[in-house]
């Protein structure tokens, strides 16, 4: 058993997450961002990948939130890099570092799994999330992490966000980067609502992972 995977992101209308030099840059229009809060509300664990701690360091809560109410936060973190002072390592939420089993690094205000060889084995993680009562969770970054997601067959919703500029930049990351499908193996989406908010459309998908 897995919890409900829903990814959103928020990308400009030429397709990229953040600038060339893959730090964070406004691209979500101010009703998004109160979506972003509604739908952080609605979780019980926000995942992102060590790319986006190091890029951004976010704090992965609900502003205005208490630690019990905020969901847990998981950093995808196979060798051990996320800084003592990260931001998603404060007191404001139950925080799981997923790394492999090798990595003995520990961290103070963290909760370690390790899982996986190489990497962080996402279908055992899932499964051992759910295993502690984690039903519903929200992936938000960053490519790598995404493509791993959508890869593995393990995104139920995906929800994006395009907003209304152009950034460029053959390095900057977008939502979905790694290694990629073949092409007669792009995955299907089903588009089920269009909305717009702000300056932006917010699109949002079933996927098809069946196939169908
Ligand atoms: N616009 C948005 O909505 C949004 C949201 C989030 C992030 N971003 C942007 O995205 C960029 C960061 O993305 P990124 O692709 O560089 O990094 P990322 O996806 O956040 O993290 C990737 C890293 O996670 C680790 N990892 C561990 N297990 C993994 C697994 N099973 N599958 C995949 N990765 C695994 C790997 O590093 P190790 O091997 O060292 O563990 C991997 O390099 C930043 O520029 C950030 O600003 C934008």
């Amino acid at each position: 058993m897995r919890p409900h995977v829903t990814v959103n992101c928020a990308m400009t209308a030429d397709g990229k997450l953040a600038g060339r030099r893959r730090k964070q840059v406004t691209i979500s229009s101010p009703e998004d961002l109160a979506r972003v809060k509604e739908l952080r509300k609605e979780v019980d664990a926000i995942l992102v990948g060590i790319g986006t701690v190091l890029s951004d360091d976010p704090h992965l809560t609900v502003k205005g939130s208490t630690l019990k109410k905020n969901p847990i936060r998981v950093v995808l973190d196979s060798r051990g890099r996320t800084p003592d002072d990260a931001r998603v390592l404060d007191a404001q939420a139950r925080t799981i570092i997923a790394t492999v089993e090798d990595c003995d690094k520990v961290w103070r205000n963290a909760e370690i799994l390790r899982i996986g060889k190489d990497r962080v084995d996402l279908d055992l993680l899932l499964t051992k999330l759910h295993e502690i009562g984690v039903r519903t969770l929200l992936v938000e970054g960053g490519g790598e992490v995404l493509w791993s997601f959508f890869k593995g067959g393990l995104v139920d919703h995906y929800s994006v966000f395009v907003g209304s500029r152009i950034i460029g930049g053959r390095t900057a990351p977008t939502p979905v980067d790694g290694e990629g499908f073949d092409d007669h193996e792009a995955l299907k989406l089903k588009l089920i609502e269009w909305v717009h908010l702000g300056d932006g459309v917010l699109l949002e998908y079933e996927v098809c992972n069946d196939g169908g």
